[in-house]
């Protein structure tokens, strides 16, 4: 470690440690020329959108890794989302049920799409919506459930999909966070009425943009088609980010096996330090991941707080983030002069966690040098505590 005194750290105007961000995403990047092969292609064949032949493969072999009939590529997972929210609710408008500890476009897509958010609580093990909070939730403004299987497990996928039918609610499962996970050993993607999934650059398969919608419903993925290639809107993936996911989904064991050694490295790194514990993937002896995200409860004696962790990693160039903080229920993101009673453990769960840099721009000895990094951290604890305040 090149840090010898507090002076060293570049919070204080120290050199950084990384001398480029480590981030937290995916960014899986095929090869240049590989790719650039491929966007040839699409020019010589001048079909650069509108259902072109590489969509329709891409589509092909996402039904087949999810194991679903369909699979309707758009533009977006957040457009995804809003338009399976309007076909689902069938021209009904209401309330969708949403988890108050997620990703800050929840709130967002069910108002797009018509409705409000009715926040639920989540609970402690998964992160996702506790069955018993929606049960409660539920009354006659309710229009559909949208649930949300996060990094390090799917929800409670079963009761969720349980309460769903019996009060005979539509449920959409936003498995963004999650692609290539398993529920009860079988791969996400034909849970629900539908799935939502991302081909952001920052998730598992990369295509720049873009998202994808699973499902076993053949009249749903009809009706999805149409809505999609207008006359209304235009939501549909070009060729260009379809063939850039493609190169990427032929990639995703590879991905996967670097994800895992990385996260093994942070869990031998966290082993060492008192106070920071890398949250598990669930039963991750009988399910699958794909190890994408690691991410830590900060916790006592670890000597600083979470947002003083990351203010100094920051500075560092680690780009550590809060995860899902604050809930939703109680940021920007809730519907002005919404009341919404206490979440107690999404309260808790975001006051906890910290998103570690991850993916492909982040290798096992950068996770050693951050390791070493957070050691040298936590024996300079009331020192660095007294500096950063002076400093704040
Ligand atoms: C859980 C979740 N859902 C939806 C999205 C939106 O995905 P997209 O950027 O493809 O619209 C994200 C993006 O971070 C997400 O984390």
């Amino acid at each position: 470690l090149t840090k010898a005194s507090l002076d060293d750290l570049a919070v204080f105007g120290g050199v950084p440690l990384f001398s480029e961000i480590k981030p937290v995403g995916q960014l899986a990047s095929p090869e240049p020329d590989r790719f650039l092969e491929e966007v040839r292609a699409i020019f010589d064949r001048r079909e650069l959108t509108g259902n072109g032949p590489v969509v329709k493969t891409l589509e092909a072999r996402l039904a087949a890794l999810h194991g679903t009939a369909y699979c309707i590529t758009v533009a977006n997972a957040c457009l995804g989302l809003v338009m399976m929210l309007r076909l689902v609710t069938r021209g009904r408008t209401g309330n969708v049920i949403v988890p108050a500890f997620s990703y800050s476009g929840i709130p967002h897509v069910v108002q797009w799409a018509g409705h409000m958010p009715k926040f639920c609580d989540v609970e402690e093990l998964r992160h996702g919506l506790d069955p018993r909070s929606v049960r409660a939730a539920i009354d006659e403004k309710t229009v559909a459930i949208l649930a949300v299987c996060n990094v390090n497990s799917a929800c409670e996928i079963s009761s969720l999909a349980s309460i769903a039918k019996e009060k005979q609610l539509p449920i959409i499962f936003d498995s963004v966070s999650a692609l290539g996970a398993t529920y009860g050993g079988r791969m996400l993607g034909s849970f629900g009425d539908a799935e939502v999934f991302s081909l952001h650059a920052t998730k598992m398969l990369n295509g720049f943009e873009g998202g994808y919608v699973t499902t076993n419903d053949g009249k749903l993925a009809e009706e999805l088609i149409a809505l999609r290639d207008g006359p209304r809107v235009n939501a549909s993936l070009n060729e260009i980010h379809a063939a850039l996911a493609l190169l990427s989904l032929d990639m995703l064991d590879e991905i996967v096996e670097r994800n895992r050694k990385r996260y093994e490295a942070y869990a031998s790194v966290c082993a060492r330090i008192a106070g920071l514990d890398l949250v598990p993937y669930v039963h991750a002896e009988r399910e699958r991941y794909t190890y994408q995200m690691a991410f830590a409860h900060v916790h006592e004696p670890w000597p600083l707080t979470r947002e003083a962790t990351i203010r100094v990693l920051r500075a560092e160039n680690a780009f550590a983030m809060p995860y899902y903080s604050p809930p939703l229920h109680r940021s920007s993101h809730c519907p002005p002069g919404m009341i919404v009673p206490p979440m107690p453990v999404s309260e808790s769960l975001a006051q906890r966690f910290m998103y570690l840099p991850v993916g492909e721009h982040t290798t096992i000895a950068d996770v050693e040098a951050l390791g070493e990094l957070l050691e040298w951290i936590s024996g300079r604890g009331d020192e660095l505590r007294v500096r950063l305040r002076d400093s704040a």
